[in-house]
């Protein structure tokens, strides 16, 4: 590839490939080549369409796009110029794709999405309820583009807002236009990332950094990973246009290693741009310099708290330490170096803002959390997936009409926002708009994305112990009231679901949650007891239940409880007998009854039971026997 070296250079690039990659017209297949989609076999349903393809003596234009976003649908693709939508395409199709949809114009119909099996079939989609809500900024490129391929970046805007910038832009102009926007950090804690820039620009040093974090801890998230495999240069042009505002001249990603797939498109996007010259020495002949490089983590979770993450960077234990310094001062950052770290999804957005202005990115959202917002929408929905909304849309539009609303037609109990260190939202906020404020100010947070939708039959004390196994896991140690405090409130919560919680133990719980809150070092420890005291909040009767009446309403917790056969339901198959390690499921000549002697509360027989003729009751009452 040849260095292009001037602006004029590459605009005159930028006009032929726009021109030349995408034509319109020409048979394409952008298929998803994202994590999930691999996983469900796109590989082979892509060679098996590009042998159909030779074999028809037709062409097909074969995009291997990132993630999509409906990774549940798996494989997806888009069969263009029909913009006909296929999802779970296996490699038996790739006939029916080559003759029906590339030789004859239709859709092949059994590949389309439906609500439900008596629903028409959706043909484009955007019309498909998962994705029409939906606004796509930071994952803009995801599902158009192929990540390993510089061109077809530049093909669809790529790297205009560097030139735009460098060309027509002072370093202070684009700072300022990226704080107008009033951008705020998607990693979390959502800071304006104008202000950080401004602070790290304004320490008297030589050198600075930026600083990418790709650490993504939260179980179940993949908003910054698809990001990283599917748009890698989206991020790296975000970056240079931070480098560039802050006067920095060396950069770094830091991935965590179980995300081989972003490090290796990150890698080779890097190494793209470089022999193309919009990233090293004097990028297209100007003479702004910026090197990049990618920093693999182990995966802890603390490491990407930013100062675990820079000590971690720096080859040490990902420990993190008190601010200040913080890591926009001098001492603070990478190698004491001033250091700008934003989250992948924050550099994503600038771009898009130096292209369109701050106020195009202040038009979408609401006034105080402007764009948008990417969140893994996970549990008890309908459809699943990485959705990128505008801020301010409600949880309800999110659950209901994205995610298509409870599965099984079961009810709506709560929904998690922000990862482990979120809270549980009962069913009164479903209106909530969707923003940092808003969610903050309910005992929530935005978080990094996470979405986890319960139903009736998710017992949230057993969720809240869920997420605080994980950061009792997660918990570096380092300072006594997140060590401790987080294995003690895990000790209570496993006390509680197991049938042994006492009176005291609900306020002993509350009691620790606001020492930990208070007493940790780093946000790890100080946001570990908020799925705790958010539960106690708005389910805590539920809490009570277990504790009072050892009752678990929605029947998760096992050793909770009193087990008995309804005999007007029951049919005699015998299938929880067999099921009952105890004994406990006795037999008369004309029926099944538990023997709550030998009960141990385990659930077996419950579970076995095919048409729910095992009832689980409140209290302690004896065995029903006919
Ligand atoms: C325990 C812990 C884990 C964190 N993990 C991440 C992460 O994986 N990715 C991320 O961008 N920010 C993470 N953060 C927030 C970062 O410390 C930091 O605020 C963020 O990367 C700044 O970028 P932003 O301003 O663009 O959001 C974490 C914070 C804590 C306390
Ligand atoms: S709060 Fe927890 S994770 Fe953070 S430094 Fe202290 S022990 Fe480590
Ligand atoms: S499994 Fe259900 S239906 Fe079968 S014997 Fe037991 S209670 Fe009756
Ligand atoms: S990996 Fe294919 S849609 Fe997400």
């Amino acid at each position: 590839m040849e260095k292009v070296k001037s602006f004029e250079a590459f605009k005159n690039l930028q006009l032929l490939l726009k021109e030349e990659t995408f034509k319109e017209d020409v048979p394409r297949l952008r298929t998803c080549t994202g994590t999930a989609c691999m996983a469900m076999g796109a590989e082979s349903v892509i060679h098996k369409v590009e042998d159909e393809a030779a074999h028809s003596g037709k062409h097909v234009d074969i995009v291997k796009t990132g993630c999509q976003g409906f990774c549940q649908q798996g494989p997806v693709m888009k069969a263009e110029p029909y913009g006909y939508y296929y999802k779970q395409v296996r490699a038996a199709d790739a006939h029916d794709i080559v003759v029906t949809t590339f030789s004859g114009g239709f859709p092949v119909r059994n590949l389309l999405y439906r609500d439900d099996i008596l629903s028409e079939p959706k043909e484009i989609m955007e019309t498909l309820p998962f994705y029409k809500k939906q606004m796509r900024i930071a994952l803009h490129n995801n599902g158009l583009i192929d990540p390993r391929n510089i061109n077809h970046y530049i093909a669809v805007g790529g790297y205009a807002a560097l030139v735009k910038a460098l060309e027509s832009m002072t370093p202070d102009q684009v700072l300022e236009e990226v704080d107008k926007a009033n951008l705020r950090g998607r990693g979390g804690a959502g800071f304006p990332a104008g202000k950080k820039w401004k602070h790290t620009k304004g320490a008297k040093s030589k050198i600075k950094l930026v600083i990418a974090n790709g650490d993504e801890g939260d179980p179940g998230a993949f908003m910054d990973r698809s990001i990283m495999e599917g748009d890698p240069h989206g991020l790296i042009e975000g970056m240079l246009l931070c480098a560039y505002a802050i006067d920095a001249q060396y950069g770094f990603v830091y991935v965590r290693h179980e995300y081989p797939l972003a490090v290796v498109h990150l890698k080779l996007a890097i190494k793209q741009a470089e022999e193309m010259g919009v990233l090293g020495n004097n990028i297209l002949g100007s003479n702004f310099s910026f090197t990049l490089d990618v920093r693999e983590g182990a995966g802890a979770f603390v490491c990407g708290e930013s100062t675990a993450l820079v000590a971690s960077m720096e080859g040490e234990r990902g420990f993190p330490r008190p601010r200040p310094p913080r890591l926009s001062d001098i001492g603070g950052g990478a190698w004491g170096y001033p250091s700008n770290l934003n989250n992948i999804e924050t550099f994503a957005c600038v771009p898009h803002i130096i292209v369109k202005g701050a106020d195009w990115f202040k038009s979408i959202g609401t006034e105080n959390s402007p764009g948008t917002k990417v969140f893994a929408l996970t549990g008890k929905v309908k459809n699943t997936g990485l959705v990128e909304v505008p801020m301010g849309i409600t949880l309800r539009e999110i659950i209901f009409e994205i995610g298509g609303g409870i599965l099984d037609g079961k009810k709506f109990k709560a929904v998690q926002t922000g990862g482990p260190s979120g809270g549980c939202l009962p069913e009164e906020y479903l209106d909530l708009s969707v923003d940092f404020d808003s969610l903050s100010k309910v005992g929530s947070m935005m978080g990094s994305g996470g979405m986890v939708v319960m139903d009736e039959e998710t017992c949230v004390v057993d969720v809240a112990k869920f997420f605080l196994s994980f950061t009792k896991e997660e918990s570096c140690g380092k300072c006594p009231p997140c060590r401790l405090g987080t294995y003690q409130m895990l000790e209570i919560l496993k006390k509680i679901t197991s049938g042994k919680g006492e009176p005291s133990d609900l306020d002993f719980l509350d009691e620790i949650c606001h020492k930990v809150q208070r007493g940790s070092l780093c946000g790890l420890g100080q946001s570990a007891p908020n799925p705790i005291v958010s539960t106690l909040k708005y389910f805590r009767e539920e809490y009570e239940e277990h504790v009072h009446d050892k009752y678990c309403r929605a029947k998760v917790c096992s050793g909770l409880g009193t087990y008995t056969i309804e005999h007007s339901e029951c049919f005699l198959c015998g299938l929880c007998k067999q099921a009952c390690a105890f004994g406990a499921v006795k037999e008369t000549r004309i029926s099944y009854f538990i023997d709550q002697d030998m009960c141990t509360k385990c659930k077996a027989c419950y579970m076995a039971c095919p048409i729910g003729a095992v009832k689980v009751g409140k209290g302690t009452a004896k065995a029903a026997r006919i």
